[in-house]
Order: C-alpha cells, then sequence, then structure tokens
C-alpha cells in the first residue's frame, strides 16, 4: 500500500531545529526557530510558572477531562488578556486550543464549514506554517503586500491598494497583532485605524494571529491593532498563544476565539468551535492552561510575570542593538539600523537563501532561508561571531 509513499520535505523553521541537533561544531548557533533564550542561551522556565506549578502540585486532586472548550477559568483570564472591555465579553466566543498553532487551525476549520469558500489574504511574506494550516483545512490562501523593495520596511499603500481591490467581500484578511512573523515589521496605531476602516467598508473578516503580546511594546500597547480593529468591525476572528509570552512553548496553551455582533451568535459560534475541536483532538490539555489561569489570578504572580516578560523584551531590544553596531564593527557596509525599528522576536535581515545556506554549512549558524533571524536567540557570548560570520557572507 505504501510503495509510493515520498518522504516529505523538512519544515522550513522546526526542519532546522533538527538539523542542528545533529550538528556537533562547538559554537553553532540557532536563531531559527522562534523561542526565547535568556543571557546564558537557555530558554528558562519563569519563576511565576514554577510558582505556579508548586502550587498546582498542592493543590491539583484529578486528572479527569477538562470540557471541549477547556478551563473556564483560563478561558477567561485569556479574554480578558486580548480584549480588555473593548468588546462585551457575552460577544466572544472562545475555546482553549494547542498553542497558537492550534488556535490558527480550529479558526481555519471554523472558517472552512461556516464561510461560503472565502479566500484567505495573508501577507506576503508570512509565517511559512500559516499557509499549510489554511491549506490542510482546506483553505485557499492569496497573498497582500507588505515590504518595501528593501525587504526591511512596510509598504503601507501597497498593502492598502491590494486590499482595497483584490479580496471580495466575505474574505478574511489575515494580520500579525504584533511583531510581524517573520519580518518584525507592525504598523502603526494610525495605520491600524485606517486599515480597520477599509475592512469594515470592504466587509472583510479580520483574522488576528495574536502570538507575540508583550513581547513589543507592552501587553496592552500590543493589542493597540486589535482595538482598533474591534472599534471598526463587528466581527473578527483571533488566534492566541501564551508559548512566547509566558514560555510554555512544549505546554501548548493558545486560544482560538470568535468575536461576533451579538450575544445569541456567539453561542452558536462555540458550539460550532467545539464542534471542529471534538472531531480533531476532543479536549485541550490541561496543565498550560492551568498555570497561566493561576498565575492571572493572583496579583503577586502576575507582577511577576509582567517583570519577566518586560525582561525579555529588553534582552532582545539590547540584543538588537548590539547587532547593529556588531556588524558596523565586523566592518558591514551595509547599515543595518532597520533592525531597531522592527519589533519582537524576529526581524528580516535581508540575507538571501544563498547567505543563510552558507552561514549554516560553514560557520553552523542556523538562520530560516528567508533571512528571518530569531534576536532572542542572539546572547553577549554569540554576538561577536555572528556578526563576523553575517559580514563574511554579505557580498
Ligand atoms: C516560529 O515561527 O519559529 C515559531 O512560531 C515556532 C513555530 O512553530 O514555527
Amino acid at each position: 500500500m505504501f510503495e509510493t509513499l515520498k518522504p516529505a520535505p523538512p519544515d522550513a523553521i522546526l526542519g532546522l531545529s533538527e538539523a542542528f541537533v545533529a550538528d556537533p561544531h562547538p559554537a553553532k548557533i540557532n536563531l531559527a526557530v522562534g523561542v526565547y533564550k535568556d543571557e546564558s542561551g537557555q530558554t528558562p522556565v519563569l519563576k511565576c510558572v514554577k510558582e505556579a506549578e508548586r502550587r498546582l502540585l498542592e493543590t491539583e486532586t484529578t486528572k479527569t477531562y477538562l470540557g471541549i472548550d477547556g478551563l473556564a477559568d483560563y478561558r477567561r483570564a485569556a479574554g480578558e488578556l486580548l480584549f480588555a472591555d473593548a468588546v462585551a465579553a457575552d460577544r466572544v466566543a472562545m475555546v482553549q486550543t494547542p498553542g497558537g498553532t492550534g488556535g490558527v487551525r480550529v479558526v481555519a476549520d471554523f472558517v472552512a464549514a461556516q464561510l461560503p469558500a472565502p479566500t484567505v489574504w495573508v501577507s506576503n511574506p508570512t509565517w511559512e506554517n500559516h499557509i499549510n494550516i489554511f491549506s490542510a483545512a482546506g483553505l485557499e490562501t492569496q497573498t497582500y503586500r507588505y515590504l518595501d523593495g528593501s525587504k526591511t520596511r512596510l509598504d503601507f499603500q501597497a498593502m492598502l491598494d491590494d486590499l482595497s481591490s483584490k479580496p471580495r467581500p466575505g474574505d478574511v484578511i489575515l494580520l500579525h497583532a504584533c511583531c510581524h512573523n517573520p519580518t518584525g515589521v507592525d504598523l502603526s496605531t494610525e495605520q491600524w485605524g485606517q486599515l480597520a476602516g477599509l475592512l469594515a467598508e470592504r466587509r472583510l473578516l479580520p483574522m488576528v494571529d495574536f502570538a507575540y503580546q508583550g513581547f513589543g511594546q507592552g501587553l496592552e500597547e500590543d493589542a493597540a491593532g486589535l482595538r482598533r480593529l474591534l472599534a471598526e468591525c463587528n466581527e473578527l476572528l483571533v488566534a492566541g498563544s501564551f508559548s512566547k509570552n509566558f514560555g510554555l512553548y512544549s505546554e501548548r496553551v493558545g486560544t482560538a476565539a470568535v468575536v461576533t455582533a451579538d450575544a445569541a451568535t456567539a453561542v452558536a459560534a462555540v458550539s460550532q468551535l467545539k464542534r471542529t475541536v471534538r472531531a480533531n483532538y476532543s479536549n485541550p490539555p490541561r496543565h498550560g492552561a492551568a498555570i497561566v489561569a493561576t498565575v492571572l489570578a493572583d496579583a503577586e504572580l502576575t507582577a511577576l510575570w509582567h517583570q519577566e516578560l518586560s525582561a525579555m523584551r529588553l534582552r532582545i531590544a539590547e540584543m538588537r542593538r548590539g547587532l547593529v553596531a556588531g556588524l558596523a564593527a565586523a566592518g558591514a557596509e551595509r547599515d543595518f539600523s532597520f533592525l531597531l525599528d522592527q519589533t519582537g522576536m524576529f526581524s528580516y535581515t535581508g540575507l538571501t537563501p544563498m547567505q543563510c545556506d552558507q552561514l549554516r554549512s560553514q560557520q553552523s549558524i542556523y538562520i530560516v532561508g528567508s533571512g528571518r533571524i530569531n534576536v532572542a536567540g542572539v546572547t553577549p557570548a554569540n554576538l561577536d561571531r555572528l556578526c563576523e560570520a553575517i559580514v563574511s557572507v554579505l557580498e
């Protein structure tokens, strides 16, 4: 039966991590997958998470199934972070999902089942896995322009031009709430306002991927785009994640949300989201969601989380400054100061696929072929070697 089976190509992002693990180079550097590392190159368990886990170990009395939609306290807390009071809670249909990827997939399945074959419009470029997920859900994707010719800055006019003319009413427009993956190039609050007006006027349905809340400017600041959309659009889709901002990667904690025009529709929407979940993985895992709910229900732990999240954000910003200075010191002729205007974990460096290949094969430095680097993987210890290596492959 399997005689014609062909191997699938390695995943553009996680496939590189597999190659990294197998690489014996003592000073190898992994800037591929979007995972935070501290100054010593470790991905730490946050202190607030450890404390919540300690409390859970003492108080947890059962491992019985959660409901299909997950833990209620978690959903409430996640809803407050995402929406604050920008929309009445009874207009939000939300389920807990296995990570942000699970959130995107549940929303995609919901769209495929409930809407009349819309096209999903994604930025060019977008996170490699977006297109996989929509295609697995049976949805067609198209791209809208996002970057200018330098590939390091936003071309907002081109984005508006495409979205004003190409999608049909009812199509879905995928947007990254903040810390755009893979480019690090975000919209300003004014631009979000303009975009929201256009989407509402053209009856396009925004879908917001919100995987990096707190890594851009701050928890509340990073939600500014979503707030502007909510002010203009009655209906909206959101996929959220606590992988990065709580460091809960392997615990798989995310959300899928549908904002509806009224409460009755939200009740119907949640029942459809649950149907999707039941057919996929039945119900979500408890531990990560219980951690988030425990931290966010406790003022002290929440304050500690805010502190730890700020520290991660500030370290990344420091490494951005380090890269710009280090590349100049290593003799780069090109001006890399655009790295300072990009936010979050990722940056488009402008490196070509061939230069990324060279860095991997000659220097054991792993960068996604698009030229995306995970700035959070840069540390004071690897910064100099990284800058010299990058300069050595620049023409
Ligand atoms: C990334 O873009 O590196 C992260 O979101 C991890 C992943 O699943 O690709």
